[in-house]
């Protein structure tokens, strides 16, 4: 099967394939704060690392029904944002803070999820999260327009802080088959990392 972007129904597939094909996705679980101090989180699963030296990531947010989604908005306005990390007790949570809530209105009470002060940044963390890293915005690039004319950005932000529930450490290594993240698929799938098997790079 072969088909350009947005010609999928006519090839029998009623549903757009594409991040089903690019799976799995690690979830930015975005916490920010507006330039008044409300507080505001979303997941984002358009999001990954882009860099280790100096580590950078980033994650891409489209308009929705309100327009431009809170997390770009208040990342853009305070220069800074925590990507927490959804584990298998996080996944009811970041589901419940994916809702369209109006601008100011704070995704951390509908879920039932507890913020925490960041050490470096004003953008709260989840206090639960496994791992939360700390950024400062390095760059916001707007993509380009979906055929409606709506623009994705592209948000990257340099981690300037990492905090990591020493639960998780073992033997000196972060334990990912201890705090089993998860990773979004396409359609409603998701996954979850359990199993791990290590490889040797070759020798040149
Ligand atoms: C697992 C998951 C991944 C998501 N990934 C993205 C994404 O990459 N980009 C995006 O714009 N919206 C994404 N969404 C939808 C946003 O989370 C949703 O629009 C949310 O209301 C945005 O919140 P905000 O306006 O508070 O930032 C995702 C939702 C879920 C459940």
């Amino acid at each position: 099967m072969f088909f350009t972007p947005g010609t999928h129904k006519d090839h029998g597939l009623p549903h757009n394939p594409f991040k089903a094909i690019v799976a799995p996705r690690p979830i930015g679980w975005i916490s920010t704060i507006s330039k008044d101090g409300k507080i505001n989180l979303g997941p984002y699963s358009f999001f990954n690392a882009i860099s280790e030296t100096p580590p950078i990531v980033g994650f891409s947010a489209s308009p929705g029904p309100n327009g431009e989604k809170d997390s770009l908005i208040n990342a853009r306005d305070t220069g800074c944002f925590v990507v927490n990390i959804v584990s298998k007790a996080q996944i009811d949570g970041m589901n419940a803070s994916s809702a369209a809530l109006p601008h100011g209105q704070s995704e951390f009470d509908y879920a039932g999820l507890e913020p925490i002060a960041s050490n470096g940044i004003a953008a709260p963390r989840v206090k639960d999260a496994p791992c939360q890293l700390e950024c400062e915005i390095w760059k916001i690039l707007e993509l380009p327009p979906a055929p409606n004319g709506a623009s994705n950005h592209w948000v990257m932000g340099l981690v300037t802080g990492i905090h990591i529930d020493d639960r998780y450490i073992v033997d000196g290594k972060l334990d990912v088959a201890l705090y089993n993240p998860v990773s979004r698929l396409g359609y409603k799938d998701y996954a979850m990392v359990e199993n791990l098997f290590e490889l040797e790079r070759p020798k040149s």
